[in-house]
């Protein structure tokens, strides 16, 4: 831990903000790599006499913000890490970071399957850091849970967030196409869930520059319509899914009536369009049979 004084400090932070970016980012690095949470920083405002002790010191901690400003890197890539529901994740530009709105699919999760004891048997496609897989599988002890990805570096960190967010062995991270490394599982899961690459190719081309410069084409990309994967994903989930099993997906905020035909096509029942806390619908859940 390096000691400064909490006046240094602060004209140090001022002079940080006023290069730009907004105070929510710079929070963040302060938190995860000085060591200095809110809390810290909303007690040294009581005592400006005082002293402040900081993991980095402070030329380290002004090269990763800089780095942040220039190139517009995620804040979380450049740390390292995210929070996520209750979570401290690894993340890497290998993953997507992953987003507020995709808490929800957990509690919609919490709403089908009411009770804790659950021996459930779910599958994840597209894990990326494992964020829903390793909510649902400490949410659910008895369950048991496999996540999938094509991509194998994902899969490490998906692993790496699992074993560090939990000693319980009831999830399994498995590579490959979407529902092919679920094979062995046909006929057997009660749920299966994915948020998928849905980004349409017009509105891809379009994101802002931290979004489509770091986060991996293959985890927002969704083919011209942005229903490529999704299509695939309900086509087959029949094969995977017990009768009655549910199936779980995230979609594009105009993506939801689609889905929703896209599921009765493929003789779903009890279809719902979820709404997120923006009221856009973002998850479009069903049974199947
Ligand atoms: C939108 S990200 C979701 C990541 C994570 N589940 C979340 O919600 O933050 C989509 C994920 O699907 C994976 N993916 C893309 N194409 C895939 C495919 N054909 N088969 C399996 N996974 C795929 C990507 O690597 C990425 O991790």
């Amino acid at each position: 831990m390096l000691c400064i004084s909490v006046k240094e400090f602060l004209l140090w932070k001022k002079k940080q903000l006023s290069k730009g970016g907004d105070k929510q980012s710079f929070a963040f690095l302060l938190d995860c790599v000085g060591g200095v949470s809110d809390n810290d920083l909303n007690l040294i405002i009581i005592n400006p006499q005082g002293n402040l002790y900081l993991k980095k010191n402070l030329e380290f901690l002004e090269s990763i913000w800089d780095d942040h400003l220039l190139n517009s890197c995620p804040i979380q890539y450049l740390c390292g890490i995210t929070f996520w529901r209750d979570f401290k994740l690894i993340v890497s530009n290998k993953v997507l970071i992953p987003r507020p709105e995709t808490e929800l699919i957990v509690d919609i999760v919490f709403n089908i399957f009411r009770k804790k004891s659950e021996k459930l048997f779910f599958a994840e496609l597209g894990t990326g850091s494992g964020a829903i897989s390793i909510a649902l599988s400490l949410a659910y002890p008895l369950s048991e849970g496999v996540a999938t990805d094509i991509d194998q570096d994902a899969l490490e960190i998906a692993t790496k967030n699992f074993i560090n967010s939990s000693k319980q062995s009831n999830l399994k991270f498995c590579s490959g196409n979407w529902w092919s490394p679920l094979e062995r599982f046909k006929g057997n899961l009660d749920l299966a869930i994915s948020n998928p690459p849905y980004i349409p190719r017009d509105t891809y081309e379009k994101l802002p520059k931290e979004v489509k410069n770091f986060e991996p084409k293959v985890a927002l990309f969704g083919g011209e319509d942005g229903l490529k994967h999704i299509r695939e994903i309900i086509q087959k989930a029949p094969l995977f899914l017990k009768e009655k099993g549910w199936l779980i997906l995230e979609n594009h905020f105009d993506q939801s009536e689609k889905v929703k035909e896209l599921l009765i096509k493929n003789k779903f029942t009890s279809i719902e369009i979820v709404k997120d806390l923006s009221g856009i619908g973002r998850f479009t859940i069903g049974r199947y049979k």
